[in-house]
């Protein structure tokens, strides 16, 4: 099976009431780690990248894995854009063999956020891709979205009609309390799941996405811990919200930082007990075996979307 859209994967996520994990990538063992937990579960997937993995990986080698983690199970695979913040960045993906690409223009103004997204939805469309927008702000900061705390801002359920008809997008990304990173909430983690009921109801059957997603788990943070690191105050959506969200119109739930701390406790573990070890298949050998683990936790236990490959 080649590369395929999400349009299939969201209408079964949709009427079966779970959601489709949206793993990020940036290297050959995170990719192997996650697919091959897929395959196990026999689970869809959207696997994406960003600006910052393309910049890290070199976009044609991220593309090559992403087509060898298809040829290798045979799973159904969207490879995807994430946060896409210009025109030419998303016609760049959709010229390369991308089946999916995310114009985030939620840091522009609501015309101009249609504007863009409609130029991008019309390009996609033409050559057979799908298109992820977002409304609303999310905070949090990665490399290539910065957006403070002060600056976020829950999506206005009155708006999402207007933009999703105006925009033909696909699939929808709001702001209901997450955020990027792995320090998500410093009291009470809540999520503004009247929001999500009302935009439901705006556009009922419509796939909704769900950034910021990581969990924070426990057990990788007291690992960073006991190894030597160190992430005071981490903290993310606790699983049962998105086990919730993914019930109801939520079909892609957007999971980084939770990969990066299993890659990064496994490591550190691996060296303090391992000192002398300086091949880098042997501690990345156990960086590959945690993803695996928690992705396969994910599939399972929060996301839902086991056996529905
Ligand atoms: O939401 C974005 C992802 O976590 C990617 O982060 O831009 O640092 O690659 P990045
Ligand atoms: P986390 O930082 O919560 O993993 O969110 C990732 C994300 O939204 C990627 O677009
Ligand atoms: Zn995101």
């Amino acid at each position: 099976m080649p590369l395929v859209t999400s349009t299939e994967m969201f209408k079964k996520a949709y009427e079966g009431g779970y959601a489709i994990g949206a793993f990020n990538v940036n290297n050959m063992e995170t990719i192997q780690g996650i697919v091959s937990a897929a395959k196990e579960e026999n689970a869809p997937l959207i696997l994406q990248v960003s600006s910052g993995a393309r910049k890290y990986a070199n976009p044609i080698y991220l593309r090559h894995l992403i087509e060898a983690a298809v040829e290798d199970t045979g799973l159904p695979i969207v490879m995807h854009l994430d946060h896409g913040d210009t025109f030419e960045l998303c016609k760049d993906c959709i010229e390369n063999g991308f089946t999916s690409v995310m114009i985030d223009a939620s840091s522009h103004p609501f015309e101009e956020n249609i504007k863009i997204t409609k130029k991008v939805v019309e390009y996609a469309h033409d050559h057979g891709v799908v298109v992820e927008a977002e409304l609303g702000k999310l905070a949090g900061i990665e490399d290539d979205v910065k957006v403070k705390d002060a600056d976020a801002a829950y999506t206005d359920p009155d708006q999402v009609e207007e933009f999703v008809g105006r925009t033909g997008v696909d699939s929808l990304a709001i702001a209901i309390g997450t955020s990027h990173g792995a320090y998500k909430f410093k009291g009470e983690a809540k999520l503004r799941f009247d929001i999500l009921e009302k935009v439901a109801e705006k556009l009922p059957g419509f796939p909704i996405v769900l950034h910021g997603a990581s969990s924070v788990i426990p057990e990788y943070a007291q690992m960073i811990e006991q190894y030597g690191g160190s992430m005071p105050g981490a903290k993310g959506v606790p699983e049962d919200l998105l086990r919730k969200a993914a019930s109801m119109a939520v079909c892609k739930i957007n999971i980084d930082s939770d990969l990066r701390m299993a890659f990064t406790a496994a490591v550190r573990k691996h060296f303090s007990e391992n000192p002398t070890h300086f091949d880098p298949r042997q501690y990345l050998t156990d960086a590959r075996a945690l993803i695996k683990e928690c992705v396969k936790h994910k599939l399972v236990n929060v996301l839902g979307c086991n056996g529905k490959a």
